[in-house]
């Protein structure tokens, strides 16, 4: 998930998730989580399969409603926003059921990423893993979210990281800090 910068707002929260709860019917698949994301951060999501992260994401672009809670881009309220307009104010992510590693799903990030930055040709054609367009995208001060089921290389590539556990977040901080803690090590990097 791309996060752009309105250049006419001031602010260093781009995307703050305040308490959410997000339910399927009977199931509660997200319980009270909380995540921020400053500008040119790259913040990544970490947990096992089932844990919501995928649900995290659905929310956050609209195709999901929390029960309760907030969720902030850039200052202002977005629950209840339409996914296309939320592209437009520049929330992107690459569509749902693509291998994150493919090509394609790169290059539609990096378009997209593109495409709302308005400088399309800066952008390398050559870029051939996530992990290379998230520098690229990182180094020109673009924010990112990053859902990745390769935990050691989600925590290599990114600032911060928060861990999600059947729907509650149960450790954040820097990602330096993560991929050395023996918890983390053993539950995700298989150390
Ligand atoms: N469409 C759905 N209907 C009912 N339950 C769902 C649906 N999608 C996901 N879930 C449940 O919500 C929880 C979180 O799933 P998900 O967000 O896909 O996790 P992750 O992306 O981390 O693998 C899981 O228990 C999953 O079974
Ligand atoms: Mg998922």
């Amino acid at each position: 998930m791309l996060l752009t910068q309105n250049s006419k707002l001031k602010t260093s929260f781009m995307l703050t998730i305040e308490n959410i709860s997000v339910n399927y019917g009977a199931i509660e698949a997200l319980t009270n989580i909380s995540m921020r994301v400053e500008q040119g951060e790259v913040v990544t999501l970490i947990g096992a399969n089932g844990a919501g992260k995928t649900t995290t994401l659905r929310t956050i672009t609209g195709l999901l409603e929390p029960t309760e809670g907030r969720i902030l881009f850039e200052g202002k309220e977005i629950q209840g926003v339409a996914t296309h307009k939320l592209v437009a104010r520049g929330i992107s992510m690459s569509p749902e059921g693509r291998g994150v590693f493919a090509n394609l799903s790169v290059r539609e990030n990096l378009q997209m990423g593109a495409y709302l930055r308005k400088n399309k040709t800066e952008i390398a054609e050559d870029v051939d893993t996530i992990f290379e367009a998230i520098d690229e995208i990182r180094s020109k001060g673009t924010t990112i979210l990053l859902v990745e089921q390769n935990a050691h290389a989600a925590l290599h590539h990114s600032d911060r990281a928060y861990v999600l556990e059947t729907g509650k977040i149960v450790m954040e901080g820097p990602s330096k800090e993560l991929a050395a803690d023996p918890r983390i090590k053993e539950a995700y990097l298989g150390e």
